[in-house]
């Protein structure tokens, strides 16, 4: 593995073996917490990271920049305001430039292609922090979440309600490989890219999950493991907010979804969360909720990709 452009760029055994390692990391910093030492450790030690973001983000900036000072590393946070990504010189040219700086570039853009630009050109392994097309940091911790809730992938489900948007796209691919069967449930004309889901339903026979789209919410909550959402208007889509309001409606995750799921499915959002559009409050504020876990191990995922990226 060289770049995670996307959750295709590594394989079912590579995936599950960041998940094992996050969960590593994850007991061995609890530990280190309990006995009140530095959570410092040395995995990146005299190595830089940049951090570019052309989008908000909170969650993604503050984990990536704990965490790679966590390992031992020194982070570069910046913003778009400063760089001017592909407007103040070519895409190429600021990963040639940043390449012979950093050790690693972590990045948060709109195109896939100005990703793929980017990363050809810097000569470091070059991490997709969100694109219009995919989130790959964001499924490693989604699925952590979901294996220390249930203990495995193997027969089960989680079911996505909403807009077949980045962050289903890498979930689609992320489930497909590790075998756990992923429903995307969403409004006619807002699913899944058809390439990704053929994908992950090639994948997806190689590990016995299933992979399957539908636009009828409450069949596709039927004995879930986890019901996921998202945003209906993600970054770059907010004209068409008013209009996706009216579309997504009948795809709020509500009680009423939650009670046709498994008696012990969980709740997860990658968050940010707006109460009362894509998830009502009493669901994303109840006890089934494992929304923090799944923010928190954002942390423990980017640390076990960056250490493996890194070595
Ligand atoms: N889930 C997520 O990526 O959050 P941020 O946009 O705050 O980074
Ligand atoms: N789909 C959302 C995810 C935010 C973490 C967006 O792209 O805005």
């Amino acid at each position: 593995m060289r770049h995670l452009l996307s959750v295709d760029d590594v394989t079912g055994d590579e995936l599950l073996g960041l998940l094992d390692r996050a969960d590593e990391l994850k007991a061995e910093r609890a530990a280190r917490l309990r006995a009140q030492e530095s959570l410092v450790g040395d995995e990146l030690r005299g190595r830089s990271v940049a951090l570019l973001f052309e989008k908000p983000s909170l969650r993604t900036r503050a984990s990536f920049e704990v965490g790679v000072h966590e390992l031992g590393g020194k982070a570069l946070p910046m913003w778009d305001s400063e760089v001017g990504l592909g407007r103040r010189e070519t895409i190429e040219d600021t990963g040639a430039v940043l390449g012979r700086y950093v050790h690693a570039i972590v990045i948060r853009t709109f195109g896939q292609d100005d990703l793929e630009r980017l990363a050809a050109a810097a000569g470091v392994p070059v991490v997709n922090a969100l694109t219009d097309h995919e989130h790959p940091c964001q499924a490693l911790a989604d699925l952590q979440t979901f294996r220390e809730v249930h203990g495995g992938f193997d027969g089960r489900v989680l079911t996505y309600i909403g807009d077949g948007n980045n962050v289903a796209h890498s979930l689609l691919l992320a489930g497909a490989k590790a075998g756990l069967s992923i429903r995307i449930a969403h409004p006619e004309g807002y699913g899944p890219d058809e390439s990704v889901v053929a994908r992950a339903q090639q994948l997806a026979a190689q590990t016995g999950a299933e992979v399957t789209t539908t636009t009828d919410p409450r069949a596709a909550s039927e004995g879930a493991h986890a019901l996921y959402t998202d945003v209906w208007a993600s970054m770059g889509q907010e004209s068409e907010a008013a209009e996706r309001a009216r579309r997504f409606a009948p795809f709020q995750l509500t009680p009423a979804l939650l009670s046709a799921a498994a008696d012990d499915a969980v709740v997860l959002h990658c968050l940010p969360a707006h109460r009362g559009e894509e998830i009502a409050a009493e669901v994303i504020d109840s006890d089934r909720a494992r929304i923090f876990d799944q923010a928190e191990n954002r942390l423990h995922a980017q640390k076990a990709l960056l250490a493996t990226l890194l070595p």
